[in-house]
């Protein structure tokens, strides 16, 4: 454990190559290509699997567990949420450009009247509350987990569409990419020690996940995200619990097992 802790520390003198001051779309381009040398192998579109991108065996699990996924009901509960009026008679579809179709990609999204980030889930807290109805809490796996799960299947398939327009969405932009970058915590660890320049170690039982892909999370189509990058991410999933807070900046729990958590 010790050395893996001092090797990750090693991987920070090379941080500097991957943040030197860029805009959005060079960071972007960097961080594909550093993981395009990092993991030769491994097909660009493949990093939405995370971790199991970087492990053959854990992937062939997880393609038979796929073969029949556990989630389907959550999805139609879902789905009925999205598709029940509320009392004023308009939809949750009636807030969104197409209908809601690849409307989830286009989140984090700055908001300019707010002057701040919103994610997915506010955007659906939104929804509701402009149509008379109660927000719902962000965390919380039976409504708005429910409700996200399904709206984030109108966007499978689509590319992440984040957009960083103007100098106020680009500080929140700069901002988030220093927390990415700070490190914190009883480690001491940032983010990116881990799924930058770690993604592919193994922490204790763990491999760690590259940080490409973290934001479209193909497999987990049934999780609660109120992820903002580079803030926190606090995810459900009818198979798994994830918490990775920034003030800590490690990630507490996860399982694999398919039964004992909701
Ligand atoms: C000490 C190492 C460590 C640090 C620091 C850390 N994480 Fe994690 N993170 C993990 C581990 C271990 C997992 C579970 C294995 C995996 O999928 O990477 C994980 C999982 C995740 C996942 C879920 C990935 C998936 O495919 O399901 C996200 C998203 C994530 N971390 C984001 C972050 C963010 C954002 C930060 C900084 C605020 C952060 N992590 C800091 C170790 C870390």
């Amino acid at each position: 454990m010790k050395k893996l802790l001092m090797t990750l520390v090693g991987f920070a003198a090379l941080l500097g190559a991957v943040t030197a001051s860029a805009g959005p779309e060079e960071d972007r381009k960097a961080m594909v290509n550093y993981f395009k040398q990092k993991f030769p192998d491994v097909k660009f579109e493949d990093y939405i699997y995370g971790a199991l991108a970087l492990d053959p065996d854990a992937k062939a699990q997880y393609d038979s567990i796929m073969e029949f996924p556990p989630y389907v009901e959550v999805l139609d509960k879902g789905k009925k949420m999205w598709e029940t009026p509320f009392k004023n008679g308009k939809k949750y579809a009636d807030c969104f450009p197409n209908g809601g179709k690849n409307a989830a990609a286009m989140y984090p999204m700055f908001d300019d009247k707010r002057g701040e980030v919103v994610i997915f889930d506010q955007a659906l807290n939104d929804c509701r509350v402009a149509n008379g109805e109660e927000p719902y809490k962000l965390d919380d796996a039976k409504t708005m987990g429910t409700l996200l799960a399904y709206a984030r299947t109108l966007s499978d398939g689509a590319k992440v569409n984040v957009k960083v327009n103007g100098p106020a969405a680009l500080a929140a932009y700069e901002d988030g990419k220093k927390t990415f970058y700070s490190r914190a915590g009883q480690l001491n660890f940032s983010c990116a020690n881990c799924h930058v320049h770690g993604a592919g170690v193994r922490l204790r039982s763990e491999l760690l996940s590259p940080a490409l892909g973290h934001t479209t999370h193909g497999r987990y189509s049934v999780v609660v995200t109120t992820w903002s990058p580079c803030r926190y991410a606090t995810r459900v999933a009818t198979t798994r619990y994830v918490t990775c807070r920034m003030p800590r900046a490690a990630c507490a729990t996860r399982t694999w097992s398919s039964s004992s958590r909701t």
